[in-house]
């Protein structure tokens, strides 16, 4: 049986880990493959890992995200070393032959039927979404997601013809502690949560 990770862990990952508006130092290739290594671990249903991701590094890259960005959420996502996209596949239902192998009639509970595609591709790539921050956080990188942009002139520009569309972008790099905003509230169990 697996023990709790030690408490620096859980702080990395939680506690002291923050949303951050100004990201700096810089990001590897490795490390993004190192991201996408861990998140992809994370549980969808049926394994259908919808999640699509662009990681938006060069500065040619960085001027297609431009157009699309909210004023408040456009001088740092230029300035951060990557932003992801992270998009999810309304198409994802096609790989199911071989990500869930074990039940070959699975792409026929989504083929034609649009309501329950769009639910299960957003529930799981907001799921898959969460993997990556966590991923991030555990391998020392930090993030800033955004929801503050136009997804159709995200989809448009970096998804066209295709059936990918944009959920939230998440720039990465090592934060600034001191550009922080106080940590704001959060609810209590009690607020929250119920045990039947
Ligand atoms: C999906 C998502 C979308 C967000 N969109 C924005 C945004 O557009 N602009 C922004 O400045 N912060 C955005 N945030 C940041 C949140 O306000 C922040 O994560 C929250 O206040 C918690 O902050 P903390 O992690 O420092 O405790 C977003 C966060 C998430 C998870």
């Amino acid at each position: 049986m697996a023990t709790a990770l030690d408490s620096a862990a859980q702080d990395q990952i939680f506690r002291t880990a923050r949303t951050h508006n100004v990201l700096g130092g810089s990001v590897t290739d490795q490390q993004l493959r190192d991201i996408y290594q861990l998140m992809i671990l994370g549980p969808t249903s049926a394994n259908c890992s919808p999640a699509r991701i662009v990681f938006v590094r060069s500065r040619q890259a960085k001027e297609r995200l431009r157009p699309a960005l909210s004023s408040t959420n456009l001088d740092k996502t230029m300035a951060a070393p990557v932003t992801a996209i992270i998009a999810y596949d309304l198409e994802f239902y096609e790989r199911l032959p071989v990500l869930f192998p074990h039940n070959p009639d699975a792409i026929n509970w989504f083929k034609g039927n649009a309501a329950v595609i769009q639910t299960t591709a957003f529930r799981n790539g907001s799921l898959q979404g969460a993997y990556f921050i966590i991923a991030a956080r555990a391998l020392g990188l930090d993030c800033g997601p955004m929801s503050g942009f136009d997804n159709a002139k995200i989809d448009a520009e970096f998804f066209p013809d295709s059936k990918i569309k944009s959920n939230f972008l998440c720039n990465l790099g090592v934060g600034d502690p001191w550009k922080l905003f106080p940590r704001s509230p959060r609810m209590s169990f009690e607020q929250v949560c119920q045990i039947a």
